[in-house]
C-alpha cells in the first residue's frame, strides 16, 4: 500500500511538472508570435525607408497633378490649382499611411509651411549644404519622447520646370503668374530660384507605431 502510494506520487508529480513545462514553452512560443522583437535600430531602419518612399510618393503625386494643371491652364491656371489642392492631396497621403506630411521653407509661398522650431534648425543644416555644395541626406530623428519620429528630406529645384513659377519674376515667370501668386500669397518669397536651389525640405511624422505594424 505504502509502495502504491509513493507510485501515485510520482505519477501526479511527473504529470504536474510535465504540464507546467510545456505550458510555459507553449507560451512562450505565443509571446514570441505576438510581440515582434524588434531592435530600436531596425525600427529606424525601416522608418527612414519608409519615409524616403512616402516623400517620394507624395512629390510624383504633386507633379503629376501640377502637370496636367498646367496643360489645361497653364501656369497661371496652376497656381490656382496649388492653391487649393497641394495641402488636400498631401493630407491624403498622411491618412493613408497614418502619418502627418508637410513641407517646409524659410522662402515660403504659403504661411503655413514656414518652419516649426523643430524643424529650424534641420532646414538650416540643409540650407547650409545647398550654400557649400554638399548633398544633403535624409535626416531622421526621435521627438515626443521617443514614441514618434521627424522625417526630414531636402527639396532641390530638379529643372527648368519649376522656374515658371519659382524662377526670376522679370524673365521666368510670367506676368499673369506673377500677377496670380501676388494676389494669392501677398508674402510670398518662393520666387529667384535657381536650378538646384534649396527649395525647402519634406517633413514628416511617423507615429513608431505605424512603423511596426508595418514590419
Ligand atoms: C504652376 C506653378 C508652380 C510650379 C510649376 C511649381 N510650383 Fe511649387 N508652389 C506653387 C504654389 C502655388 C505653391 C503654394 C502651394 C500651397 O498653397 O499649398 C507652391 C509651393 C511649393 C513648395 C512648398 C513650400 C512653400 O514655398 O510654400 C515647394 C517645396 C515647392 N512649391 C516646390 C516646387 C518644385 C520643386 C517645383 C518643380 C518640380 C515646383 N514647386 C513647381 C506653384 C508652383
Amino acid at each position: 500500500m505504502k509502495y502504491l502510494v509513493v507510485v501515485f506520487c510520482m505519477i501526479l508529480f511527473s504529470c504536474g511538472s510535465g504540464e507546467r513545462v510545456s505550458k510555459e514553452v507553449f507560451d512562450e512560443v505565443n509571446k514570441n508570435m505576438e510581440v515582434k522583437r524588434l531592435t530600436e535600430a531596425e525600427i529606424l531602419q525601416k522608418a527612414m525607408i519608409w519615409g524616403d518612399s512616402i516623400s517620394t510618393q507624395a512629390q510624383g503625386q504633386l507633379v503629376s497633378a501640377l502637370t496636367k494643371a498646367i496643360a489645361d491652364g497653364g501656369p497661371e491656371g496652376a497656381i490656382e490649382f496649388c492653391n487649393v489642392k497641394a495641402l488636400p492631396i498631401l493630407g491624403e497621403v498622411g491618412e493613408a499611411n497614418g502619418i502627418e506630411i508637410r513641407r517646409a521653407s524659410n522662402r515660403f509661398r504659403k504661411p503655413s509651411d514656414k518652419p516649426t522650431e523643430q524643424e529650424k534648425p534641420i532646414l538650416e543644416a540643409y540650407e547650409y549644404n545647398a550654400e557649400n555644395n554638399i548633398a544633403s541626406d535624409p535626416n531622421i530623428q526621435k521627438i515626443e519622447g521617443g514614441e514618434t519620429y521627424l522625417y526630414t528630406k531636402a527639396i532641390v529645384i530638379p529643372g527648368a520646370f519649376c522656374l515658371s513659377c519659382h524662377g526670376d519674376p522679370t524673365s521666368e515667370i510670367s506676368p499673369k503668374t506673377l500677377e496670380k501668386i501676388n494676389a494669392l500669397y501677398p508674402e510670398d518669397k518662393a520666387t529667384g530660384h535657381r536650378i538646384g536651389d534649396l527649395r525647402g525640405m519634406w517633413s514628416l511624422k511617423i507615429p513608431k507605431s505605424e512603423v511596426v505594424k508595418r514590419m
